[in-house]
């Protein structure tokens, strides 16, 4: 069943790309042209959801948390939506304010997770008989349309990552991003935030990924494989990015934590001068992304503080870039797409860093102690 793989976690990282043209094959129009009146995204979102809005609030637990945080990006800067993120195990017990003509959106891959059904349930239950702008608008994405979850909400954006097996969540995360773009760039198309060409431009740049993963696939492993070898003693992980890939820092430093049990911990790169600097010396690697785009020399800046403090340092950075070589002490290089695009690329370079630094520990990275692949209970 793993298909040569030693372990499901790999089979699943090496299945990305499938999952990728899975999504692109379902969420969009294949002879979409920008002349045609209608969206260039099919997600069958009836307008009832739509219509009117003023703002989405997105609940979620861990890595599909990271997905809304990319979602709440999109959504702000393509649809121009104020988006709110919430941990759904926080929401239900400090639920926001009630806002008007307002989307919830429950992202969980498995269709299971208590705490978001929970919150979901409540929102349900806090909105009925309110006036119509407070009226509840329900959407789910996830895996499992069949789940519990597809009981509790109407509309489901399903992820097409076929089943996952790993506990730590690869394809499914990967899946989620997917619907994110689909569902911000169909908001966008309608509310007229985006222009044709723009639309084009990153819809071209979306079904380029599925290749440009497999070229890190095939050019990445046997290196970050190599490079595990100098963190057999490392303790403490630190991971950086802004903007778009602040929330890939998170997952990043998620995958490692749930398989390999080091300590690590993501941060928005600028907040490193605001306290976790003083953490770094030469124990501590820094894993930085640096993309090209509105961050770019900002994050090398940061990544620069850190080298100061003699962190090693990593880059997951465009590939044939001088001036990332001369930043990082390792580079772990990714096609150059423009930022907005980036974080399905360089989320990969770090599971697959997760995977090995827990595999040549010998450790049961499917099966990770204290971790369930659902988390039915409160
Ligand atoms: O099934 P869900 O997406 O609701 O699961 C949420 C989290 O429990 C899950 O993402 C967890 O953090 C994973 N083990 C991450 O790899």
């Amino acid at each position: 069943e793993k298909q040569g793989f030693k372990h499901f976690m790999l089979k699943e990282i090496y299945e990305q790309p499938g999952v990728v043209r899975a999504c692109l094959e379902a969420y969009l129009h294949p002879d979409w042209h920008p002349d045609k009146d209608t969206s260039p995204i099919n997600l069958a979102i009836p307008a009832s959801l739509y219509d009117d809005l003023e703002h989405v609030q997105i609940l979620a637990c861990g890595t599909s948390w990271h997905a809304a945080l990319v979602g709440k990006y999109l959504l702000e800067q393509l649809a121009g939506i104020p988006t709110m993120v919430q941990y759904a195990s926080e929401f239900r017990y400090a639920p926001t304010p009630l806002t008007v003509n307002t989307l919830t959106i429950g992202v969980t891959q498995s269709g299971e997770t208590a705490d978001t059904l929970a919150a979901l349930a409540m929102e349900k239950k806090r909105r009925e008989g309110k006036p119509s702008q407070f009226q509840v608008r329900l959407l789910g994405i996830s895996n499992r349309p069949e789940s519990s979850l597809g009981h509790l909400v109407p509309q489901i954006i399903e992820t097409h990552a076929g089943m996952e097996i790993g506990v730590a969540a690869t394809k499914t995360f990967v899946s989620q991003l997917m619907a994110f773009y689909c569902l911000a760039l169909d908001l966008a198309y309608r509310r007229q935030t985006i222009s044709a060409t723009r639309l084009e431009e990153i819809l071209v740049g979306l079904r380029q990924l599925p290749a440009q993963i497999e070229l890190i696939l095939e050019s990445q492993e046997r290196y970050i494989e190599q490079l595990t070898h100098d963190f057999a003693e490392t303790k403490d992980f630190i991971f950086l990015g802004r903007g778009i890939n602040f929330p890939i820092a998170l997952e990043g430093a998620l995958k490692l934590k749930e398989i390999s049990y080091i300590h690590a911990e993501g941060y928005p790169a600028g907040e490193m001068k605001h306290g976790p600097i003083a953490l770094l010396d030469a124990k501590v690697p820094v894993v930085a992304i640096a993309m090209p785009g509105n961050v770019y020399e900002k994050v090398l800046s940061n990544a620069q503080e850190a080298k100061a403090r003699d962190s090693r340092l990593i880059g997951v950075t465009p590939m044939n870039d001088p001036e990332a070589a001369e930043t990082f002490d390792d580079l772990l290089p990714v096609p150059a797409v423009e930022e907005l695009l980036s974080p399905i690329l360089t989320v990969i370079p770090l599971q697959l860093l997760a995977y090995h630094i827990a595999a040549r520990r010998g450790l049961d990275v499917d099966q990770p102690r204290n971790l369930a692949k659902s988390v039915t209970v409160e």
